[in-house]
C-alpha cells in the first residue's frame, strides 16, 4: 500500500511540473563562438525549440523557432540585414519577434509575432531567460568578473537529467568527501539564500570554496587550492523533463593561462564522478538526515521558484 502512495505521488509531483512548466531561469543555449554572425541556429529547449542568431549590432537574439504562418524552423532561415527570413515564404521578423516584412506585399497581421526570450552574452555563452521580462542577473562567477580572469567555454552535448537535480551536487557537501574524495572539503556554516540565487562561502587554512547556484540550473564556485586561484560554472538547459543540454566554463586569474589545463582535468574528473551516478539514479526526496540540511534548504528553494510555460507563438 505504502508503495502505491509513494508511485502515485512521484507521478503527481512529474505531473505538476511539467505542466507548470519551467523554472524561471537565464539557461545557455549556445556558445557564443557558435553564433558567428549571419547565422542562425536552432536549439530543442524547454520542451519546444528556439533560433538563436545576432542582430544588426551582434547581439544575440533567441525566439520562438516556429514561423506563425505554417509553422517552418525558422532556425534553417537566413540572417538577411539582421533579421530572421523564414525560409519557406520568407516572411522575416525583427529582433523583438514582430513580422517586419511579407514578400507578397499582404497585410502583416498583427498577431504575426515569435515570442523573444531576454537574451544576454556571457562567459562565452549565449544565454536566454524563461520568461518574458528577466527576474534576476546573468549567472556569474564569485569573485571574478569577465575582464579579471581568462576563461574558456565548452559544450557537454545531452545528459539524462533535470538541471535542477545536477544542480543539488552544488550544496551537497557529503559526496565531496565521499565521492570526490576530497579530504579537505567542509560543509558552509549557512547557505545565504536570495531571490534568483544561493550563495556560500567555506574558507580553512588549506582552502577556500566561494559557491554560487543561480536559478535551479547553474553552479558557480571560486575554488583556492594550493595557493592557486580555480573558476568553474556548470549550466544546463532542460530539452524536456528528464533531459538537458550541459555547459561548462572554466577560467583562472588573467597572467596564469598556463594553469587552465589543469582546471580543466579536474571538471573532467569532477564531471566523470557525478556523471554516472547522476544519470542512472531515480531522483527522490528522500531520508534526509542531519548533513543534509543545505540540501533540504535547497530543495525548498527550488519548490518556491516560480515558473513560466514558454508560448510556441
Ligand atoms: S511558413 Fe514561414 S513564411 Fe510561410
Ligand atoms: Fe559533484
Amino acid at each position: 500500500m505504502g508503495m502505491v502512495s509513494s508511485k502515485s505521488k512521484l507521478a503527481t509531483e512529474h505531473r505538476t511540473a511539467t505542466e507548470a512548466g519551467f523554472h524561471r531561469c537565464w539557461y545557455p543555449v549556445a556558445l557564443a563562438r557558435d553564433l558567428p554572425p549571419g547565422s542562425a541556429v536552432g536549439r530543442d529547449f524547454l520542451g519546444t525549440r528556439v533560433v538563436a542568431y545576432r542582430d544588426a549590432a551582434g547581439k544575440p537574439v533567441v525566439q520562438s523557432a516556429w514561423c506563425p504562418h505554417l509553422g517552418a524552423d525558422l532556425s534553417i532561415g537566413q540572417i538577411v540585414d539582421g533579421r530572421l527570413r523564414c525560409p519557406y515564404h520568407h516572411w522575416s521578423f525583427d529582433a523583438k519577434g514582430a513580422c517586419a516584412n511579407i514578400p507578397t506585399g499582404d497585410k502583416i497581421p498583427p498577431s504575426a509575432r515569435i515570442f523573444t526570450y531576454p537574451a544576454e552574452e556571457a562567459w562565452g555563452l549565449v544565454w536566454a531567460f524563461n520568461g518574458e521580462r528577466a527576474d534576476f542577473a546573468v549567472p556569474r562567477l564569485p569573485g571574478a568578473a569577465e575582464s579579471t580572469i581568462v576563461h574558456q567555454a565548452h559544450e557537454r552535448g545531452r545528459r539524462p537529467w533535470d538541471t535542477w537535480v545536477a544542480v543539488s551536487n552544488g550544496v551537497d557537501f557529503q559526496h565531496l568527501r565521499t565521492l570526490h574524495g576530497l579530504p579537505a572539503a567542509s560543509m558552509p556554516e549557512q547557505l545565504e539564500v536570495e531571490a534568483g540565487g544561493i550563495e556560500f562561502r567555506v574558507e580553512s587554512p588549506y582552502h577556500l570554496q566561494h559557491g554560487r547556484i543561480s536559478g535551479t540550473n547553474t553552479f558557480a564556485q571560486h575554488l583556492r587550492i594550493g595557493g592557486d586561484d580555480m573558476f568553474m560554472l556548470f549550466s544546463g538547459a532542460p530539452i524536456e523533463p528528464g533531459s538537458s543540454s550541459g555547459y561548462v566554463v572554466i577560467g583562472v586569474p588573467q597572467g596564469s593561462a598556463e594553469k587552465l589545463p589543469a582546471v580543466e582535468t579536474m571538471v573532467e574528473r569532477l564531471n566523470a564522478e557525478d556523471a554516472p551516478v547522476l544519470s542512472t539514479m531515480r531522483f527522490r526526496r528522500g531520508l534526509l538526515t542531519a548533513s543534509d540540511r543545505h540540501l533540504a534548504t535547497y530543495f525548498r528553494y527550488v519548490d518556491a521558484f516560480p515558473c513560466f510555460t514558454p508560448t510556441e507563438q
